[in-house]
């Protein structure tokens, strides 16, 4: 009855054992993928979008994910947690990336932080390792850089696939037990799942990847409006939720809601 540690996800690569990582952002839905047998779970900045109504994951800050990463602690027994560090809190260097992180393991209780870039943000990865904090790496299409880079498929062509792998090999070397790929060509995330021994974590990256990894409101079918076209809605939560809204007030303004059974005598 412990919680899974990076051994545990080494030791899925070494036997071929692909794992399932899903994003939340509360106690509640934690439990529900907890309960469901998710063994890693990420506080991703993606809580900008699907959560606190950014129109990116830029604006997050370290307070916002440090107060719904405690939350998703709280809401769990058995799975990793895993929190980004949002835009702005490791970009001056490995101290500032340190401060962040440790903020996070202390006051939110995670088990291990995630950040983006590979080569540019080694030296980051390098210090938190050996400061005892696992960091899980984001590389190929990093939406914090979205001014820069827009969301588009990464490492297309040969100079740029080349670099790929230069940075999940440099954020490897630097100690990260883990590294996603996102949006990334699936014959490049293949030869870069194969070229490393730490788990890659595919996102819009192919069938190859050591683990997969969706935003779980994506997943779930509760985003309004399109998803990328990578990921796969496995329910239809926001018309569960919308009808059973919708059901609630038409009870409420004709009075069927409540009767006897939902009232004190
Ligand atoms: O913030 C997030 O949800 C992520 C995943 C898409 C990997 O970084
Ligand atoms: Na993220």
């Amino acid at each position: 009855n412990r919680r899974v540690t990076i051994r545990d996800l080494a030791a899925a690569k070494e036997r071929g054992e692909k794992w399932p990582m899903l994003t939340a952002y509360d106690a509640m839905t934690a439990s529900v993928f907890d309960e469901s047998g998710i063994p890693v779970m990420l506080v991703g900045d993606s809580m900008g979008n699907c959560h606190l109504g950014y129109e990116s994951t830029v604006p997050v800050t370290l307070d916002e994910i440090a107060m719904l990463s405690a939350a998703v602690v709280r809401g769990t027994k058995r799975a990793l947690i895993v929190a980004d560090l949002p835009f702005g809190t490791y970009q001056e260097g490995p101290t500032q990336a340190l401060r962040s992180a440790t903020r996070l393991v202390k006051e939110a209780g995670v088990g291990a932080v995630k950040l983006e870039g590979g080569e540019r943000s080694a030296h980051q990865v390098e210090l938190l390792v050996q400061s005892g904090i696992p960091v899980m790496a984001h590389v190929g299409l990093t939406p914090q850089s979205v001014h820069s880079m827009g969301y588009r498929v990464q490492g297309r062509g040969e100079e740029a696939a080349q670099q790929l792998l230069r940075d999940a090999k440099a954020v490897q070397d630097a100690g990260a037990f883990a590294v996603v790929l996102e949006a990334v060509p699936a014959a490049l995330a293949a030869e870069v799942t194969r070229s490393l021994y730490v788990p890659t974590v595919g996102i819009g990256a192919g069938a190859e990847c050591d683990a997969q990894v969706l935003v779980w409101t994506d997943m779930a079918g509760l985003t309004p409006g399109r998803v990328p076209s990578f990921v796969k809605q496995y329910a239809r939560l926001r018309e569960t939720l919308g009808d059973a809204a919708k059901t609630f007030a038409e009870e409420v303004v004709s009075g069927s809601f409540p009767t006897e059974d939902h009232s004190f005598a």
